[in-house]
């Protein structure tokens, strides 16, 4: 029935025939298989190891885990029409990976049969540069970690599984809306040189270096119009907190959520409880940074020198910071930026979607796709390799693996992985020219493999729009390039001249940078890392051109060769937990700074507890802190550490109590209620004698807020 409504759907475009359409509305409504759909939204906490583990990102060794600066979250939206339901998941973490969405639906269809597959489950990093590390199972991305850390994977797979199981459980009618605008001053392109060397002809279609589109989903309750939850796509690198923070962050996407999400829910929710969820996730922002003030020099105060980023050569002293003072200012003003656009485009009912749910998934081997050229000769894509330039690093933090350049920095996973490196082979050196070779990660299996080969090709129809879900970070114009293709596609194939197209980055499988052919031969930093070289675009334009194809006729695709799960192989070398008892008498929870018995709206409220380590236990769906106000007789928790107001700063020396401990910090917001409050800190520690890990809790004096 659906088929062939589809099918006359289609015919009736190409032919012009109206009543065919009117026809099959009715038959559709007859058949049960109406206009309207449901939606269903969750939320679900996916913060991790918040202390002592590395941080997913500026691949800095010795950015670890050090506190919480807001906490991270999965937000879930199914989409059904009555016939087909396609998932879409947006995670404040670096990059979905693919050993996560491999597990994820082993685990959704022991819970719920063949409702959720690979074909209709698309899963998306916001790429926040500011969460825990080591849940990618290729060895490339856990050099900088020490390895594989378990503790963190599950905490990421039972938060992107809750999230979908608290949507599966929320289907409600629901209608959807899109609304595009620009969003400005929110963005800028951190390689324009790079982007220079695009084609002037094609640059001229284009008014900005930078994508300032700001692409918004409004979903509303189809009775009572109530909003439910948005979804909204801006390319921006969530690199506001840069590589000297410790404290875990959603960065600026993960605050405007809050942002947006507190406004809807209300003041007294707290913030990941509520039933509004907004999620702002990750498009083509591979060129794109928050750092408006641009890349200058940190000794002289000077713009870099644009080629090559650096500062009388050296790449460290390049640094892109602004708009704020500090990194907090800047992730503040840039998650505000994305929030009021968000909250302006919230009433808007222009464009409702309406028609069908689809989706398609393909696995392509990228190490060796055939990719027909504009001049009508065929190329290939390479087996994954790295170019020098990765090593470099970018504005947004600069020197990534800096311990491979010949210091002898190193780190025991590196010193494991280092010595079975080889030289690539020539037919290898040819197939990434110009790109120098640093790393031939596609040609090394051991102690298991890299880089993947096997990639997510994938994309959800809800309607007229169609979301491209992108297995890494496009620049600018390689992502304009590919709307261009999946538009033409879908047009071509029978589909609306109004339709619309998204792509979502960072989804199902990370594959670092996809540029443009010339901006490849370039080979900044995103070229460096294009790691299946200069012909990679171009393979996906052709791959999700088909996939379009079949996307809007509705033809199945075949499913080729999975890709490997290799949990079984994994090493960490992250040590267990050891916690010291405190020394001076000292027990933990202990509260060895005081707040001032008096505050008022825009002071920082400080104390500081006796701490272990904050891995004995993760708090998922919980908190370590929480400021709370005295109510007739009882205390209610105003912030928890999600919100943007508090701080946990974990330290593990403490000159006190010689062990760990933490630091809480509660800014005051401008509308604070007036009354007493304390600030209490719950966690446990694993006992030195019995290896046992004990709770324990503890709190401040209380305070005065006038
Ligand atoms: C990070 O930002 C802080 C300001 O919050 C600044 O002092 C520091 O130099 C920056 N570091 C890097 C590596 O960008
Ligand atoms: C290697 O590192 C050690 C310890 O930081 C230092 O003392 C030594 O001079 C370094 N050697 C070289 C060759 O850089």
């Amino acid at each position: 029935m659906y088929k062939t409504c589809r099918a006359l759907t289609v015919f009736d475009e190409k032919a012009g025939k109206m009543f065919l359409s009117v026809l099959c509305i009715f038959v559709l409504s007859l058949a049960g298989c109406q206009a309207q759909w449901n939606v269903g939204i969750g939320i679900a906490d996916t913060t991790g190891p918040a202390s002592e583990i590395g941080m997913m990102g500026f691949a800095k060794a010795g950015q670890n885990t050090a506190g919480i600066h807001t906490r991270l979250f999965s937000r879930a939206y199914i989409f059904d029409d009555g016939v087909k339901r396609g998932v879409f998941v947006s995670v404040d973490m670096g990059m979905m990976g693919q050993l996560l969405k491999l597990e994820l639906v082993e685990k959704l269809q022991e819970e719920f049969g063949d409702v959720y597959n690979h074909e209709n489950v698309v899963v998306s990093g916001t790429h926040t540069h500011s969460g825990p590390a080591g849940y990618l199972q290729f060895v490339i991305f856990d050099v900088t970690c020490l390895g594989f850390y378990e503790q963190g994977y599950q905490v990421l797979l039972d938060g992107i599984l809750e999230s979908i199981r608290r949507a599966h459980g929320n289907m409600k009618p629901a209608r959807v809306f899109y609304v595009q605008d620009e969003l400005h001053e929110a963005n800028i392109n951190r390689s324009p040189t790079s982007y220079l060397v695009n084609p002037e002809a094609e640059r001229a279609l284009y008014d900005y270096d930078t994508d300032h589109l700001f692409t918004q989903l409004n979903i509303v309750d189809a009775t009572t119009d109530e909003p439910l939850g948005l979804i909204n796509w801006f390319a921006v690198h969530p690199v506001s907190m840069n590589n000297s923070n410790h404290m875990i962050s959603g960065d600026n996407k993960g605050a405007a959520s809050q942002f947006m999400e507190r406004e809807i829910n209300g003041k007294d929710t707290l913030i990941g409880q509520g039933s509004f969820v907004a999620a702002f996730a990750a498009t083509n922002l591979g060129d794109t940074s928050p750092n408006l003030n641009g890349p200058k020099c940190r000794d002289t105060g000077l713009p870099c020198d644009t080629e090559h980023s650096t500062c009388d050569g050296r790449n460290w002293e390049c640094i892109a910071m602004g708009p704020g003072e500090d990194m907090f200012e800047s992730t503040y003003m840039i998650a505000d930026r994305q929030y009021q656009k968000a909250r302006e485009l919230l009433a808007n009912r222009d464009f409702e979607l309406t028609g069908a749910v689809n989706f398609v998934h393909q696995w392509i081997d990228m190490s060796k796709q055939e990719v027909s050229l504009e001049n009508g000769e065929t190329a290939t894509t390479c087996p994954a390799a790295m170019g020098y330039a990765f090593a470099a690093g970018c504005t947004d933090g600069p020197g990534a693996f800096n311990f491979m350049q010949g210091t002898n920095e190193s780190n025991a996973f590196w010193d494991i992985v280092s010595g079975i490196l080889k030289d690539p082979s020539p037919e290898q050196e040819a197939c990434h020219a110009p790109k120098p070779i640093l790393l031939d990660t596609g040609e090394i299996t051991f102690p298991y493999r890299w880089h993947p080969d096997i990639v997510d090709t994938q994309m959800m129809q809800l309607g007229d729009l169609i979301i491209g879900a992108m297995p890494g970070e496009f620049t600018t114009m390689a992502g304009r390039r590919m709307r261009n293709t999946i538009y033409n596609a879908a047009v071509d194939n029978g589909a609306s001249s109004d339709t619309k197209v998204v792509l979502a980055g960072l989804c199902n499988v990370y594959t670092h940078y996809i540029t443009t052919f010339e901006e490849y031969q370039r080979q900044r930093y995103e070229a460096a890392s294009t790691i299946f070289g200069p012909h990679t675009l171009r393979a996906y334009q052709q791959q999700y051109g088909a996939l379009t194809a079949s996307l809007v006729t509705n033809e199945a695709v075949p499913q080729l060769e999975p890709p490997p799960n290799l949990h079984e192989d994994q090493i960490s070398l992250i040590p267990g937990v050891e916690d010291q008892y405190p020394t001076n008498g000292l027990t933990f929870g202990d509260c060895t700074l005081q707040p001032e018995s008096e505050a008022s709206a825009g002071d920082t409220v400080k104390v500081r507890f006796v701490s272990g380590s904050l891995r004995s236990d993760l708090k998922v769906g919980g908190t370590y802190l929480r400021v709370e106000r005295e109510q007739d007789g009882q205390w209610i928790t105003v912030h928890t550490d999600a919100d943007w107001e508090t701080r946990l700063y974990w330290e593990s020396d403490d000159p006190i109590n010689g062990g760990n401990s933490v630091e809480i910090w509660w800014q005051i917001p401008s509308d604070v209620q007036t009354g007493v409050y304390r600030i209490t800190f719950e966690s446990a520690f694993k006992d030195p004698e019995d290896a046992i890990v004990k709770p324990f809790a503890g709190q401040s004096n209380e305070f005065n807020v006038a």
